[in-house]
């Protein structure tokens, strides 16, 4: 079994660039499943849940050529199989944003209901919520849901929650049908704006993106398009996170500084200078005493949930206590144990995480539970003296590309090592 052996690495240097995100490839390959036409993504990353999307649309039908971490070619003349079985929705919750475009595309979908993962239950209600308002018939039978229309029509749709996987499956599911579409408290998160930019190169009428109100006019049909997919904001602040808990000082090429402005507001409240320069993000944590400070996370434009482990594993580290709340997930600290047993003080008391600064983190055998609480394991690492051995870390390796790489490259004393 892999792992990584992690040994106290003070003070990154240099510099990395920044890959393809993660959550805008997925929702932007699932939408090239709308036409028949060839489509061409580049800034593809190396992920496995690029993998797991790819195996799933070729198993719909799509052929796509070209490697992961370049370019994808995708075409998909004709849909084969309307279904995303359970074994790769297991592997990737995300395989359920094809129900849209199949729906769209083949007016039927059949994919399994995803169970929950480590940070929470998961459900896909809101998703089923705007399908059936297009005029979809929503049954489930053996633990699959099962999606039909004959013909999706425009309709007025109020999401409870801002969910962002519910927004780009309706969303993509509306691009087709007739008529107007308007979704009220939809996601804005910089991945919903990507894919719909891809979208509107393909002929959709789409007006929105970015707000809490999308408006999809319906069309006939959707041609195909080259795009490239923005860089990923999630990794930009774990690596901003990885220069200020070792104080160092990092420069981070092909970031997008407006996608991660709750990152640089809260890092800069704990005495981090971070700078925005022509080639990329400079993060300096060279100097003064780092004090702690309190995060809140919310959807976009909010702290993003995806960072919260990474941050908390820093806050441990500067002087003073830091009040986390996790406002998305209801189980997003499956990492407070394992930084514990590094070293940390960290008590819970519901949504709210009580982070004492100051810690004299110490190497440790942990487990990544999922993936950024594995990311937030090896930034503790990082800054832990001793060694630090992460198991289970596909977890970490599904949502970033290079991981290892990249930190050597700054500097850090990091292994993937085979048991
Ligand atoms: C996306 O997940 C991301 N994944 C997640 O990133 C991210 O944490 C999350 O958005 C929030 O920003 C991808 O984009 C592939 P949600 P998603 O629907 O779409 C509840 C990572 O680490 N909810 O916005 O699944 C849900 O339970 C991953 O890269 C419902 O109640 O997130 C959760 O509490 C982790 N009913 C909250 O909303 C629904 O129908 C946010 O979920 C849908 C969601």
């Amino acid at each position: 079994m892999a792992k990584y052996r992690i040994r106290q690495s003070l003070a990154l240097s240099g510099e990395v660039a920044i890959s393809g995100s993660k959550n805008a490839v997925l929702p932007i390959m699932a939408a090239a499943l709308l036409t028949d036409e060839r489509c061409e993504i580049t800034d593809v990353p190396a992920l496995r849940d690029v993998d797991v999307m790819r195996g799933l649309m070729c198993g719909i039908g799509a052929r796509v050529n070209g490697r992961c971490g370049g370019v994808l070619e995708i075409a998909t003349e004709g849909i084969a199989s309307e279904e995303a079985p359970n074994e790769l929705v297991k592997k990737m919750r995300a395989s359920v944003l094809v129900m849209g475009p199949l729906l769209a595309r083949a007016g039927r979908a059949r994919v399994a209901l995803p169970g929950g993962c480590a940070i929470g239950t998961r459900p896909i209600d809101l998703h089923l919520k705007g399908l059936k308002a297009l005029g979809a018939r929503i049954d489930s039978e053996n633990g699959y849901v099962i999606a039909a229309a004959d013909r999706l029509r425009g309709a007025n749709i109020y999401l409870d929650s801002p969910s962002v996987g519910a927004t780009e499956n309706i969303t993509m599911a509306a691009v087709l049908a007739e008529g107007t579409t308007v979704i009220e408290n939809a996601a804005e998160e910089p991945e919903i704006v990507d894919m719909v930019n891809f979208l509107n190169k393909m002929g959709a009428r789409i007006k929105g993106a970015g707000t809490n109100t999308i408006k999809i006019e319906g069309v006939k049909r959707l041609g195909g398009a080259r795009h490239a997919v923005i860089p990923d904001r999630i990794e930009t602040g774990t690596f901003m996170l990885a220069a200020a808990i070792t104080r160092g000082r990092v420069l981070i090429r092909n970031a997008v500084p407006d996608h991660v402005k709750p990152v640089t507001a809260k890092l800069k409240e704990c005495g981090v200078d971070v700078r925005v320069s022509d080639d990329g993000l400079i993060v300096d944590a060279r100097h003064g005493a780092l004090m702690s400070t309190d995060i809140r996370t919310l959807p976009y434009p909010g702290f993003p949930t995806d960072i919260q482990s990474q941050f908390m594993a820093f806050l441990t580290t500067v002087r003073g206590s830091g009040i986390v709340t996790e406002n998305v997930f209801e189980n997003r600290y499956m990492h407070v144990n394992e930084l514990n047993r590094m070293g940390a003080n960290i008590k819970i008391e519901g949504r709210v995480a009580i982070v004492e600064g100051d810690c004299r983190l110490r190497g440790a055998e942990v487990f990544a539970t999922d993936l950024r609480a594995g990311a937030a394991l090896a930034l503790a690492g990082l800054y832990a003296s001793g060694t630090t051995q992460i198991s289970e870390i596909h977890h970490i390796e599904r949502g970033y590309s290079a991981f290892v790489e990249k930190l050597t490259g700054l500097g850090a004393d990091i292994a993937r090592v085979e048991e």
